[in-house]
């Protein structure tokens, strides 16, 4: 049996009053079209989404995905053209569904992120389904009317619907699971007869009910948010957070201010984890049991390993950092770096596409790019790699249980061996052969008295 899932999301968003797909816009990091994608269970072989405006957008966003395998299962999409209702983008899509041999189809919206994947496995799994939930203010939703036996007898718009309909508080959430054969057959008959002159996919169901039982499964409400505005989308960011850490929680992680940490769908934390205040965790971040991390930290595409410190404020973005590494205030990892066990990083240190060997430390206020340090070595306080000439990137090499002074420059390429010494303040040019001492000196001038003799000589000039 195979099912589709069919997601729509063709609609324009224009209360997002964006110059981006509303579907495209990110809920804690990651687009709310990729939260519903990643919600669809093993059972959906593939899924079609129906685009229309900002499509080249969208597709551009499915292939990333898809190429950085973020995706549970092949994804097409089919062109709605000009958008006139829920029912006509199904019917669009008939040809695509027929084509990838669909039997059940779980329908979805784009823009409504915080399904639950065990909401979606309900709908891919049970005979035919529509997904409902009771709110306190149904305006504007469909509203669900039920047999004696609870299934589903009709939906109603709010702008079709009567005064005593309008009082029903059970709204169609806009998910279903049906099959394929029967909706198709009855997405032939649409019509768009109604108030706001659209083809509904509503009445496609209805139709289907009045053939086959359809069953009326309640989700929470939570799960049914749709993104149409800023502020939509403010209340889901705020429903994910929460969702998310209370989940990390349960499993071993500390928040010290869980309103005020942001941690991405995609992390993954181990046990005794600990976030301070303003932690922002965005894509596939990974920490290790024990773990620390200070408040502000900006931590996007990495991996950390057990016991790290990340002291306040560090910006970290696809790096690897090993055990025991202790890193910050203030530092910034770029990509590409690849910390190995206990690095020590310190205060304004930058580093981007360096890789520092076991125990190396660099603790003040340095620009390792395109670098290697080997094991142990020392990185006084200034060392700057100069890896750019204006024109070209080069490497700097560093062996293992080297010791560098403060304030060097390494214009690269340029390597140093194993065990060297370089004196502080030193411009290095050429390669340091292991075990040398290398050191640039201006003679150093001293002039007895004269500091007295030069402020005389500026008063006297003043006068
Ligand atoms: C729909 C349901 C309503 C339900 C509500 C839940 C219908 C007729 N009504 O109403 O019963 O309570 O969702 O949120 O289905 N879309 C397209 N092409 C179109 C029109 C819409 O792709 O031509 C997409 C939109 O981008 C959106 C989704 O379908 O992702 C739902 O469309 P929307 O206009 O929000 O439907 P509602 O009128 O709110
Ligand atoms: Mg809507």
């Amino acid at each position: 049996m195979s099912t589709i899932a069919l997601i729509l999301a063709a609609g324009l968003g224009k209360r997002m009053q964006s110059s981006l797909p509303k579907v495209l816009h990110p809920i804690l990091g990651d687009p709310a079209l990729l939260w519903v994608l990643r919600a669809l269970p093993a059972e959906v072989a593939a899924a079609v989404v129906v685009v229309h405006h900002g499509r080249s957008q969208v597709e551009a966003a499915l292939a990333g995905w898809a190429g950085a395998g973020l995706l549970p299962c092949p994804v097409t999409t089919v062109d709605q053209g000009e958008p006139l209702g829920t029912g006509h983008a199904a019917q669009q899509a008939a040809a695509e569904l027929d084509r990838l041999g669909c039997e059940r189809v779980v329908i979805l919206c784009g823009d409504v992120p915080l399904i639950r994947p065990g909401t979606v496995a309900r709908l891919a799994r049970s005979g035919a389904v529509l997904l409902a939930m009771d709110l306190e203010d149904p305006a504007g939703y469909g509203r669900v009317v039920q047999r004696a036996d609870g299934t589903l007898e009709a939906v109603v718009e709010h702008k079709d619907a009567s005064e005593a309909v309008r009082r029903i508080r059970r709204v169609n959430g806009g998910a279903y699971g049906l099959p394929w054969a029967g909706l198709k057959r009855a997405l032939g008959g649409l019509s768009n007869g109604n108030a706001q002159g659209e083809y509904y996919l509503t009445d496609a169901v209805v139709e289907v009910a009045g053939r086959q039982p359809v069953a009326v499964e309640l989700c929470e409400p939570a799960e049914m948010i749709g993104m149409n505005s800023r502020a939509d989308q403010a209340l889901l960011q705020a429903h994910a957070r929460d969702r998310i850490n209370a989940g990390w929680m349960e499993r071993g992680v500390t928040f010290l201010d869980p309103t005020g940490t942001l941690v991405g769908p995609r992390a993954e934390l181990a046990q005794d984890v600990l976030l301070a205040s303003g932690v922002s965790l965005g894509g596939a971040v990974a920490l290790g049991p024990g773990t620390q991390v200070g408040p502000g930290c900006v931590l996007t595409d990495c991996s950390v390993g057990a016991g790290v410190l990340i002291r306040p404020y560090c910006v970290l973005d696809r790096s690897q950092v090993g055990p025991g590494c202790q890193l910050g205030p203030f530092a910034h990892l770029r990509e590409g770096t690849l910390l190995e066990s206990g690095v020590h990083l310190g205060n304004f240190v930058e580093t981007k596409k360096a890789t520092l060997r076991s125990g190396a430390k660099a603790n003040h206020l340095s620009y390792l790019g395109d670098a290697e340090v080997g094991e142990r070595s020392n990185i006084g306080a200034g060392l700057i790699t100069c890896n750019y000439d204006g024109f070209h990137k080069h490497r700097t090499s560093i062996g293992k249980d080297v010791f560098v002074g403060s304030d060097c420059q390494l214009i690269a390429p340029v390597s140093v061996g194993d065990g060297a010494i370089i004196g502080a303040g030193s411009t290095i040019t050429a390669d340091v052969p292991p075990g040398a001492l290398a050191l640039t000196r201006a003679p150093l001038v001293i002039k007895e008295g004269a500091a007295e003799r030069l402020r005389q000589k500026q008063k006297a000039r003043r006068h």
